[in-house]
């Protein structure tokens, strides 16, 4: 870590997860032999042995030698807590340093189980507070309310300046330099629901301020639909002060496993580690993460993200021929864009939500998107997810009828 010098995790952390003595579980120690140290069941699952294989991945070519322990892949005893060939597989795919990359992940249920542990390392209830930049990623707010943590919000850019749904740099830093309460700034990119990647120099500006004594994470969950080099994932090696979040319920098409992944340094995972549940990725979970990241796995996320991004302009241009919508409000970074309903030439949320309600409930066929016009600077718009070309043409056809019903 070279920098920056304003950054210390010690005094960052809350006191008590700083003192925490991790709890021991007994995989801890030992995991092959015969186990009789965890009250599992020796006799095996209750599912029929039909069933069980056929849940899971045939998964012995995709594990290395070394993996090839009982916790790996049994269903009847408690998963590796530890999760070391995930975490190298992930670490090699993220191109993270081979030493240090798989000691800088933490595993969680989901990203949003990352963003909660984030909250309850950091900040004191009660006491300390978060900093998010909206329109953003509810999440954060909501794992900010849970645990008693105040929020402190400042928008993004909504003009037409070109800078639209970037980050205020100046109006952020002057919070973190006046608010020493602030101890989590939560950035999103590319944003949810803006569809846009932020400015890297932003971000590394506000990783250097150095009156800002906590830290910065960067949701990175629909990453994988921008071009390469858009990740400031391997910025951790240089930034203790940085915490990545990733996820595979997006690119990898995987939301139904729930697998979050944070990337940090050693330092912060080894405090995440210690303030998990013991074992929070169950084998089916990590099995079928495994297969996703094999070189198979990872070919067919890649097909599918180019479907996804040619589907993209498609809709866009399709969205084009009908009436009352103006084009894309925010950016074309992630699978989803954001699209202004108008009324007489201007974005209208009373119409928009009449016709989110329109599609959702219609007797032939229900196309479900989501209003967004409550949120900072997307007045009248509607978040659409791209789908695929059978399922774009039924939005399309639908939106453009409800949009005549609704005029
Ligand atoms: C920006 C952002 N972060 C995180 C998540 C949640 O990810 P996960 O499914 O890994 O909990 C979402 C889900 O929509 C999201 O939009």
């Amino acid at each position: 870590m070279t920098k920056p010098h304003h950054f210390s995790l010690e005094a960052a952390v809350r006191p008590n997860i700083l003192a925490l003595k991790p709890y021991r579980c007994a995989r801890d120690d030992y995991s092959t032999g015969i186990l009789l140290d965890a009250n599992e069941n020796s006799f095996g699952t209750c599912l029929p042995p039909t069933l069980a294989p056929s849940l899971l991945p045939s998964t012995p070519s995709l594990l290395p030698a070394t993996s090839d322990t009982p916790t790996d892949t049994h269903l009847e005893r408690y998963p590796s807590p530890h999760q070391p060939t995930l975490k190298h597989l992930i670490s090699s795919f993220r191109a993270l340093n081979p030493t240090t990359g798989p000691e800088s992940l933490f595993l969680g249920v989901g990203s949003d189980e990352s963003l909660d542990l984030i909250v309850r390392v950091f900040c004191r209830p009660g006491v300390e507070k978060v900093l998010v930049c909206p329109p953003t990623y509810g999440m954060y707010g909501v794992v900010a309310m849970v645990n008693d943590v105040g929020v402190v919000e400042v928008g993004l850019e909504t003009g037409d300046d070109g800078r639209r749904f970037q980050l205020r740099v100046d109006e952020i830093k002057h919070h973190l330099r006046t608010d020493p309460t602030i101890k989590i700034l939560f950035l999103c990119s590319p944003g949810n629901p803006t569809g846009t990647l932020l400015h890297h120099a932003d971000i590394k500006s506000l990783l250097d301020y150095e009156h800002y004594k906590g830290v910065v994470v960067v949701d990175e969950a629909y990453i994988d639909f921008c071009e390469p080099g858009a990740s400031v994932a391997t910025w951790t090696e240089e930034y203790p002060n940085l915490v990545v979040t990733q996820t595979l319920s997006k690119s990898f098409g995987l939301a139904g496993i729930r697998l979050g992944i944070s990337i940090a340094s050693p330092a912060i995972t080894k405090i995440f580690n210690a303030t998990k549940a013991p074992y929070n990725i169950s084998t089916p979970t990590s099995l079928l993460a495994r297969a996703a990241l094999s070189p198979a796995g990872v070919a067919q996320m890649r097909e599918h993200v180019a479907s996804i991004t040619s589907q993209r302009s498609a809709l866009i241009a399709a969205l084009a021929t009908l009436p009352d919508l103006a084009p894309p409000r925010g950016g074309t970074d992630a699978n989803f864009i954001l699209i202004p309903v108008l009324r007489d030439g201007k974005p209208c949320n009373t119409r928009a939500h009449a016709v989110y309600k329109r599609m959702a409930e219609h007797a032939a066929r229900q196309v479900v998107v989501r209003f967004r016009g409550m949120e900072k600077g997307c007045e009248g718009c509607l978040r659409i997810t791209v789908g695929t070309g059978e399922e774009n043409k039924a939005l399309v056809g639908l939106l453009g009828a409800v949009l005549g019903e609704t005029a």
